[in-house]
């Protein structure tokens, strides 16, 4: 093993694929089944140690604090989903079977969950109405305004309770808002923990943050911090908001680009575009068109399994890769289309290429325990994007099914058979999604029904909180990291090896199982 630590394990594997290709045999392409990483001498003192960090690139510069994804799939990841596994320290990516709207709802209510600081805060003029700010409230999903005048001076603050108790819902906020002169407020620069102590010891919800000449900066609630506490690791933007992704298509250019748009205005903090053959012309023109469009935010291009098509897309601007052609539980595409590539070589292929260039690898699909993550990471992966593992726990979409005395959740590849139908169904709602649909699972003709599914659908029972998944596969990376001395995510994929193993290796490790 020593001979080759020079060169990590992902691009070793990379050059003998691509080596073997060459002499016409074909190369043998592995799996998570048929690979170990090999425990390596360890300083780390311990599995929970501070000295770990888990912090994960996703694209760009965005990065979590957990490898972890949860998939852009309809039964995986809406804004639920996408908020717990945030508040977690993963990131969610909110599927695109929806419209352009509500897709960007569903970001906006992910980033609106949290902040440290609010630094818009919703505000009305003193002659609002509370019939006026009961209709804002239901739009903005405010609990209070800040009254300001014309020229944006802070007057007073009303909130629910003001409102709640007074009857008559034509009073202007004027007459029942506190006052500026009995307002507390904070000075610029107070750091939330002690603008939570002030508002505990006046015993009130906000408080306003003041600069120094007077204006409001932004307004600290006791809620945000609440939640800072609660969730540590959540990964968070500069904002203190969650961070989530939001997929789009590519077929119907202008009406995608458009959603792109809604979701970065909704404040989107990545976007991927997602199709099933992602080495292909029309990935190429939706990329091209971004990158043109100048659209602010980095994007992740996908699903792809060689390193000519990183290549391909690194050249095109994808700032980060999705990668696996078939790997996932509810696939078909291997049974029906006979193509694939075994998950670990893909990894491999596509970091050889994107690592030196820093572009975020995303494994997705295929991982059926956290070890298979811990696999993918040395394989070259920067984080695992993951479907099945989530399937069934409470905040996936889609409601709980009972049979007999047992609850269920169904897990559907999305070109199954029903996940096509719920596609057309919405298509007659929703006048964008035959498009969308369409490129992602299709390659027949415009309007033209795919006649082979290569998706599965199953009912999966109820797994309860998704945390208790999260909490398992991060369990997992941290084990990893330790057998393996690996202090980061990106030492993982520097320092860890890969053996590969038999058969009789691969049962042995399940024990009493079999
Ligand atoms: P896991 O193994 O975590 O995989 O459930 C999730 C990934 O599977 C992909 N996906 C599909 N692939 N047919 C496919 O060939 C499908 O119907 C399908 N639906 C989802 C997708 O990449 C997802 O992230």
């Amino acid at each position: 093993m020593q001979l080759f630590k020079e060169k990590p394990f992902y691009i070793r594997h990379a050059e003998y694929l691509a080596k073997q290709h060459m002499t016409g045999m074909p190369p043998i392409g592995l799996t998570f089944e048929d690979v170990l990483v090999q425990p390596a001498h360890s300083t780390i003192p311990s599995r929970q140690s501070g000295h770990i960090s888990l912090n994960s690139h996703v694209v760009g510069d965005v990065y979590v604090n957990a490898p972890i994804m949860t998939a852009n799939m309809d039964t995986i990841t809406e804004w639920r989903m996408a908020q717990e596994i945030a508040l977690l320290g993963g990131v969610g990516v909110i599927h695109r079977y929806l419209s352009s709207d509500e897709q960007a709802r569903q970001v906006k209510i992910v980033k609106e969950k949290t902040r440290t600081l609010q630094d818009k805060p919703f505000s009305v003029h003193p002659d609002a109405t509370i019939r006026d700010m009961r209709r804002l409230q239901k739009e903005l999903k405010t609990g209070y305004f800040l009254v300001q005048d014309t020229e944006s001076n802070l007057l007073g603050i009303v909130t629910d309770i003001d409102m709640e108790t007074t009857e008559d819902v034509s009073t202007q906020a004027f007459n029942i808002m506190t006052p500026r002169d009995r307002l507390i407020t904070v000075p610029a620069g107070t750091t939330l923990e002690e603008a939570e102590k002030i508002m505990k010891a006046n015993r009130i919800k906000k408080v306003p943050v003041m600069s120094s000449e007077g204006r409001v900066v932004g307004v600290y609630t006791r809620k945000d911090a609440e939640l800072v506490r609660k969730y540590p690791y959540a990964s968070r933007d500069n904002k203190g908001k969650l961070i989530v992704g939001g997929a789009i298509g590519v077929k119907d250019i202008e009406a995608e680009v458009e959603r792109a748009y809604k979701l970065v205005d909704a404040g989107v903090d990545f976007i991927i575009i997602d199709i099933a053959h992602g080495d292909s012309e029309n990935m190429k023109r939706m990329l091209k068109r971004l990158i043109k469009e100048n659209i602010p935010v980095p994007i992740i291009a996908g699903n792809i399994a060689t390193s000519e098509a990183a290549k391909a897309l690194i050249g095109e601007g994808a700032r980060g890769l999705k990668v696996g052609i078939g790997p996932g539980w509810a696939c078909d595409t291997r049974v029906v289309a006979g193509v694939g590539r075994a998950q670990i070589s893909t990894i491999a292929s596509v970091a050889a290429v994107a690592v030196k260039n820093n572009i975020a690898v995303i494994a997705d699909g295929g991982m059926r325990n956290p070890g298979d993550l811990v696999k993918a990471l040395v394989a070259g992966a920067d984080i695992g994007m993951f479907g099945g593992m989530f399937a069934g726990t409470e905040e996936t979409p889609g409601k709980k099914i009972i049979r007999g005395r047992k609850f269920y959740k169904r897990y559907e590849g999305m070109a199954s058979d029903s996940a096509r139908r719920r596609a057309k169904n919405a298509l007659n709602t929703i006048q964008t999604i035959g498009s969308i649909y369409e490129d992602r699972y299709s390659e027949t003709e415009e309007g033209e029904e795919q006649d082979a599914p290569e998706g599965r659908e199953k009912e999966v029972p109820y797994r309860g909180p998704a945390k208790e998944v999260f909490i398992y596969i991060r369990g997992g990376v941290r084990s990893g990291m330790s057998y393996i001395n690996a202090y980061t995510i990106p030492e993982m994929r520097e320092k860890g090896e890969l053996e590969r193993i038999t058969q009789a290796g691969a049962v042995e490790q399940y024990g009493d199982i079999i």
